[in-house]
């Protein structure tokens, strides 16, 4: 991870801290999170299921002298409120980070696994509703705080074989926006950060080619998003505005054929697991389908 940036020295302690919850905070964008926030001084509640990557990012963090506690937790599990709650109800939380939701599932929907599907949208849609309602409730009443949820610019176009987490991402911008309506009034921000293809474990777990152009770095998307936590509701990270825009035009049919059409191309030998993540590949960005809206 990179040394300390301006924005972790000026990162407003009062207003997110003293404590942020991070769901999925143990490797990748999530423990590059828990990094800055660390050394911005705001102590951490760090969520995930393996304990080694847990435990880890937890001695590595309390290294820069914040209070740690960690929940080895599967966020889809139905007790993960419960166990949250335990973790958290004694400590002043001023900010939710939910980050975990890297796609888990892929085929054709028709012919897809239904239980691995709903764990898709348990991920990425119940587990983050759940938290949303019980933290953002909390930092209503108490004047102040953040919420970021962390997208993808898959969510921003239909995919054959992702479909459901694409649809799960832009369901997660969609409900950021209106939370961010709902909340600003109380003095709580809420960002959708917007991730295109990042340099995580689990994209390298998952066999995707990383050495190509335009890949972002954890540290550098989290700071994105920790800098911009007031300039809600939605912030593409890494410098992909113009995919995201590129995706966003009214021409559905065209739009999404041609995208599908250069994910194929850029992906054709590619491994199911590289096509796993094929719709946060910026691949508009080299031949937009048609010039952003
Ligand atoms: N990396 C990319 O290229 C990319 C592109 C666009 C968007 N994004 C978004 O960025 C976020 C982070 O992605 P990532 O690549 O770092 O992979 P990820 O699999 O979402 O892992 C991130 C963190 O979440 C934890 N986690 C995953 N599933 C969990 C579960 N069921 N319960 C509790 N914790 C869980 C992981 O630890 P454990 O595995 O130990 O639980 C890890 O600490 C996701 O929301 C993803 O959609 C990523």
């Amino acid at each position: 991870m990179s040394g300390e940036q301006a924005s972790d020295r000026e990162f407003d302690r009062e207003r997110y801290g003293p404590w942020a919850v991070v769901a999925g905070g143990s490797e990748g964008v999530g423990a590059a999170f828990a990094d800055h926030l660390a050394r911005a001084g705001v102590n951490l509640v760090l969520i995930a299921r393996r304990p080694g990557p847990l435990a880890a990012t937890a001695a590595a963090v309390r290294g820069r002298g914040v209070r740690v506690r960690t929940v080895e937790q599967d966020l889809t599990a139905p007790d993960a409120l419960t166990r949250i709650r335990a973790a958290t109800d004694d400590l002043d939380v001023g900010l939710l980070i939910y980050n975990a939701g890297a796609n888990t599932h892929r085929g054709e929907f028709v012919e897809s696994d239904p239980v691995g599907v709903q764990r898709v949208i348990d991920l990425n849609v119940t587990a983050p509703l759940l938290l949303c309602r019980h933290f953002g409730r909390r930092l209503k009443a108490r004047g102040r705080g953040g919420i970021l949820l962390v997208g993808s610019l898959a969510g921003y176009l239909g995919h054959a074989d992702i479909g459901v987490y694409a649809a799960a991402k832009a369901f997660s911008r969609i409900f950021a926006e209106g939370l961010w309506l709902e909340l600003q009034p109380y003095g709580v921000d809420v960002l959708e950060l917007v991730l295109g293809v990042t340099r995580t474990p689990a994209m390298r777990r998952a066999g995707v080619r990383l050495d190509l152009p335009g890949v972002a770095e954890p540290d550098q998307v989290a700071a994105e998003g920790l800098a911009n936590l007031a300039a809600g509701p939605v912030l593409v990270a890494g410098g992909n505005l113009p995919v995201a825009l590129a995706r966003s035009g009214a021409e559905r049919a065209t739009l999404v054929r041609e995208n599908a059409r250069a994910v194929r191309a850029l992906l054709g030998g590619g491994s199911a697991a590289a096509r796993d993540v094929a719709g946060d590949q910026p691949v508009a960005s080299a031949r937009p389908p048609v010039p952003p809206a």
